[in-house]
């Protein structure tokens, strides 16, 4: 990651031709942390070279695992050398996976110390669940001005626990809790995301017993010892709405590989009304464009099935360019609209409001956050220099720069970067006119 990077582009034209999906940093991350469960090494394949998945291999090797890079998809972990269980404070701030760690090392030591966690800034994005699960099965957790503490004096016993609301984090720190805990476990109101299955196909691939259900519960029944696997990442269902966001913004043509289209779900869906055109080609691959003018939207953001949160901004900036006033409720993070704002510069129309619009309230009704959108398209963009709040709102605003017409700079790409990967020749190979520059020589930046 460089601070003195910046994207120029020169937008205005459609953007065509063929893109390969990464491997899903919201699945590869957590992999990485179930590795850890083994009692032999994992390979894992198909494994993003972003920015998450470095400070994930140095949040490992700095417990004493060893993280091997076999190529620049193939990471080999073995937990057998892992040697100390405090996670050292540099790495405070860093991503979500200190939290997550906390309960995947409780089970090989009697106390474990990790920082605070990161990530982006969308919201408090509080961990008491996890904390409180940790508990739950029979841990002590303390809270330093460092991070956290976990101790247990004896092995974890399973529980029953219901989440106060589906967290992907929290129900990713009880399966860790679960597959090696004593006995049964009952996760009530666990979050369903295509990761959070992913990760449970890894675990019983490596001899956890999970059972789902129809609804939202989990029952992990603890077994004494899990074994390495061989896992390839899935493809990452966000960037492959990001792509389709572009296509259709730019009234282009894209067709992105190597991604399922059940992780899309209600993606197309929505995709399709609005007057986006989709063909499904061979197995895992999808062409996305545009079909005739765009239709506005009403959309909430929700936990899955629900339209996932971080296809928000790209789909988004596609109102941006729909005839009429769509409205985009998100009901995931209460901060996570900041973005939109800036998009005045490339001379979006949008307004924010702290009441629930569009649909039912959600927990941040009355709570004076800024959590619903109005947007008012079309409206032509003209370039302009932005700087990048967080990961997803980067991808948004090179969809911005995409459409605008005339070369806009785009600043803190190192959000950008630890999300996805190799942006600049991805991009360029589809005709999007992009650069990666140094910001001093860039004037205005
Ligand atoms: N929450 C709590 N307490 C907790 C845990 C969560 O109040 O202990 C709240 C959060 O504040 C938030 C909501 O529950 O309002 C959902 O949080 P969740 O735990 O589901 O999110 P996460 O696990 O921290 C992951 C992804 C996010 C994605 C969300 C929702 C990773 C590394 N991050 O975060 O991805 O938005 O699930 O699907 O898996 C991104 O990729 O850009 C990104 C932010």
């Amino acid at each position: 990651m460089n601070n003195s990077y910046a994207y120029r582009i020169e937008g205005g034209y459609p953007v065509m031709g063929e893109i390969a999906c990464l491997g899903a940093k919201n699945f590869a991350i957590k992999a990485m942390i179930a590795a850890l469960l083994g009692e032999s090494p994992s390979l894992l394949t198909n494994v993003p070279a972003i920015g998450d998945v470095d400070i994930t291999a140095e949040l490992l090797t700095s417990v004493g695992a060893t993280v091997e890079r076999i190529d620049n998809m193939s990471l080999r972990i073995d937990p057998t050398t892992t040697s100390t269980s405090i996670v050292p404070v540099p790495h405070s701030g860093s991503n979500r996976a200190p939290i997550l760690l906390l309960s995947a090392l409780l089970h090989h030591f009697e106390s474990v110390a990790v920082p605070v966690v990161g990530g982006c800034k969308i919201g408090a994005r509080a961990i008491d669940f996890h904390l409180e699960a940790i508990r739950e099965f029979g841990g002590v957790v303390d809270e330093t001005d460092e991070g956290y503490v976990a101790r247990r004096v004896r092995p974890l016993k399973g529980t029953a626990i219901e989440l106060p609301y589906p967290s992907v984090g929290a129900t990713e720190t009880c399966l860790y809790l679960g597959v090696l805990a004593e006995g049964r476990s009952v996760i009530s109101n666990a979050a369903i995301e295509p990761e959070i299955m992913e990760l449970i196909t890894m675990l019983r691939a490596m001899g956890a017993i999970i059972f789902t259900t129809p609804g939202r519960d989990l029952h992990i029944e603890g077994v004494r010892r899990l074994k390495g696997v061989h896992m390839e990442v899935l493809g990452d269902r966000i960037e492959a709405a990001s792509w389709a966001c572009l296509a259709c913004a730019s009234n282009g043509d894209v067709t992105v590989h190597g991604v399922r289209p059940e992780t899309l779900g209600n993606f197309l869906s929505y995709y399709q009304q609005i007057g986006g055109g989709i063909e499904l080609k061979s197995v895992g691959s999808i062409r996305f464009f545009r079909n005739g003018e765009l239709r506005p939207a009403v959309i909430e953001t929700d936990v899955y099935p629900g339209f996932s949160t971080d296809w928000q901004q790209p789909f988004a900036m596609l109102l941006t360019q729909a005839h009429g006033v769509s409205i985009v409720h998100e009901t995931v993070y209460e901060n996570r609209f900041g973005y939109l704002k800036d998009l005045s510069v490339l001379g979006a129309h949008t307004q924010l409001t702290t009441h629930c619009l569009g649909g039912a309230a959600c927990r941040f009704r009355d709570k004076n956050y800024e959590h619903s959108a109005i947007i008012l398209g079309p409206t032509p963009f003209k370039a302009a220099s932005l700087t990048i709040p967080d990961l997803r709102a980067g991808l948004a605003y090179i969809i911005g720069a995409a459409v605008a017409r005339g070369t806009s700079h785009i600043a803190g790409i190192e959000y950008l970067e630890r999300g996805y990967g190799d942006i600049v020749p991805r991009l360029a190979s589809m005709n999007l006119q992009i650069e990666r520059v140094k910001i001093e020589a860039e004037r205005g930046m």
